[in-house]
């Protein structure tokens, strides 16, 4: 687990993001933050197209920076929306991908407003695809 000047940093960073999201279809934007097991920190933002599918939710965004860039360990995430929102099945499956232990990596979530919401990511998907899944036939 992190430091609480760790999250606090995260959640700044997720907020910051946040403001850059392109969200004109559902007017619901998002920031997400990173932290890499180097202690480095990726954020993206929800990237929506004309073509709704086409869309890119704010924490795939971050983890294709931060792959793009070298790094391959995500420690931490913090995720800013309006209301709290956790992140949805797609992005929870990419973030598992890059983890070492889902039960030790924390997800903050934080609202506009009230204290943010700490999860581990083993909790919000526990029974996610991995290779042992594949190994079973
Ligand atoms: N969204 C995210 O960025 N992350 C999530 O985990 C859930 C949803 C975005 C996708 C879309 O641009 C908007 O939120 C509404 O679904």
């Amino acid at each position: 687990m992190i430091e609480n000047t760790m999250t606090d940093q995260l959640v700044l960073a997720a907020q910051a993001a946040r403001l850059l999201a392109y969200a004109p279809y559902s007017g619901y934007l998002v920031g997400a933050a990173i932290l890499d097991s180097r202690g480095n920190i990726w954020t993206g933002c929800n990237v929506e197209n004309i073509s709704y599918g086409v869309s890119i939710c704010a924490e795939r965004s971050a983890i294709c920076t931060m792959i793009s860039s070298g790094e391959r360990e995500i420690c931490a995430v913090a995720v800013a929306t309006r209301d709290g929102g956790t992140p949805c099945g797609l992005c929870l499956q990419t973030l598992l991908e890059f983890v070492r232990d889902p039960q030790k990596v924390q997800v903050v979530t934080v609202s506009d407003v009230g204290e943010p919401s700490v999860y581990v990511l083993g909790e919000l998907i526990p029974h996610g695809f991995s290779s042992k899944d594949l190994r079973r036939t």
